[in-house]
């Protein structure tokens, strides 16, 4: 059976990435994915035709391989190149950044050299917040501030890391290190936490398995072109069969 598209509502947010459209069905939002790239809190601007079509593509193999590995998430289906269908949820306006190797601010922040593989996966949070460049914040000024309760956030701590434990030998599999990555959770009416929003090399950080060569945002922020071809290339991989031979266990 296929089902039918549904008419796109009104817009209900645009963002740097996304636009959110209402659907008829209350509980469903239309999010379609832009051709635009920002970095630094938007003050650099770029693009490209396609761009869209890749993070959606992207998101939409990835997260029935999440809820296939028991985490909740909003997908329902993709709809079109640039289009997915997800559950609406409200937001929880905690961002959440799962590390694996010292890269970007961490590295910056605490003078720990990018590439260093940390011992320990390392949960931070930031409150989600444009005007304020999303400061890391910590669990307790989440709870303490109402953004979140705290059984929504020892949950969220707790799917944060059980999507590493998909997504690290998923992409090493593949040929790929996943350095750290963005999370973003929401709440269902019954109050039931999923993982909301993209997973795609705008929120995660990809380093070739053999080279280190970077394979995300990093190239548009550090300008080191080739961003479209390394986005493209992320498409493959992470669409491609696991390679055979390649055991994750021995390589992380
Ligand atoms: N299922 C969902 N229900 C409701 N809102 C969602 C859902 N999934 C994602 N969103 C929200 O839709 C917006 C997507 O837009 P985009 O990623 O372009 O935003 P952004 O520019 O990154 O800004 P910000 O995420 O800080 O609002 C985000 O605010 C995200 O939190
Ligand atoms: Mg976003």
């Amino acid at each position: 059976m296929t089902a039918s598209t549904p008419q796109r509502g009104e817009m209900r947010y645009e963002g740097k990435a996304k636009r959110v459209y209402a659907t008829p069905e209350p509980g469903e939002y239309i999010v379609e994915y832009k051709d635009e790239a920002t970095a630094f809190n938007a003050q650099k601007r770029g693009g490209w035709q396609g761009k869209g079509a890749t993070n959606n593509a992207i998101t939409a193999h990835l997260y029935p391989v999440l809820e296939a590995a028991g985490v909740p998430t909003h997908f329902v289906r993709k709809l079109s190149d640039t289009e997915q269908l997800v559950k609406a949820v409200t937001i929880v306006p905690v961002e959440v950044i799962v590390r694996n190797v010292a890269a970007g601010s961490f590295s910056k922040r605490l003078g720990i050299e990018e590439g260093t593989p940390l011992d320990h996966p390392i949960v931070e949070y930031c409150y989600k917040s444009d005007a304020l460049g999303d400061p890391l914040i910590n669990t307790d000024t989440a709870l303490s501030l109402g953004w979140a309760t705290e059984p929504q956030l020892l949950r969220i701590r707790e799917l944060a890391l059980k999507i590493r434990g998909v997504l690290v030998p998923y992409f090493l599999a593949r040929g790929v290190k996943l350095i750290d990555f963005k999370l973003e959770f929401g709440t269902l009416p019954d109050g039931t936490v999923v993982l909301a929003d993209e997973i795609s090399p705008d929120t995660c950080r990809f380093w070739d398995a053999e080279t280190n060569e970077k394979m995300d945002k990093d190239r548009f922020r550090r300008d080191l072109g080739g961003i479209e071809d390394a986005y493209a290339e992320m498409l493959r991989r992470v669409t491609a069969p696991a390679a055979e031979g390649r055991d994750p266990r021995a390589e992380s």
